[in-house]
């Protein structure tokens, strides 16, 4: 009889092992991974790079492209921003943190400045 009621407890706590398991995998929570189309903002995120950057002091107007704010859109989506290979924009790989240019960005603001042209290059 002793032996019988060892037996069930092992039975049942093993059900019931098995029960949390197959309970945990259905409520376990899932976090959503962060939504990679969060819309970049250029008038917010971008075009204060230029500044940010140091840019400015030298592509004021002169020397082209025009990075002022309010210039700089229209001046980058005239041959320096390429929507089918963003990578292959000029605006993006020339300043590039391990690049040769005056000024450089920081690789933060490089990361910012793909993701935007990889998102259209909307002048949002
Ligand atoms: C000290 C002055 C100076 C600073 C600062 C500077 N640039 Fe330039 N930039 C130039 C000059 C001069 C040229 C043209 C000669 C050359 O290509 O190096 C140029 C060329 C470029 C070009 C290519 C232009 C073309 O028509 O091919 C891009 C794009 C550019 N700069 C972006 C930037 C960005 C973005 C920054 C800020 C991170 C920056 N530059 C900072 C002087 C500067």
């Amino acid at each position: 009889m002793n032996k019988l009621l060892f037996f069930g407890i092992i039975l049942a706590s093993s059900a019931m092992i098995l029960a949390s398991c197959q309970y945990k995998s259905i409520v376990e929570p899932v976090i959503p991974p962060p939504d990679p189309l969060d819309t970049i903002s250029y008038s917010a995120e971008i075009e204060p790079i230029y500044q940010d950057a140091g840019c400015i002091s030298c592509h004021s107007g002169g020397q082209a492209p025009d990075l002022r704010a309010g210039n700089s859109y229209s001046s980058i989506m005239n041959g320096y921003v390429d929507t089918e290979d963003p990578a292959a924009s000029k605006i993006y790989y020339y300043p590039l943190p391990d690049g040769g240019h005056y000024q450089k960005y920081t690789s933060a603001q490089a990361a910012l400045l793909l993701g935007w042209i990889e998102q259209g290059a909307m002048d949002n």
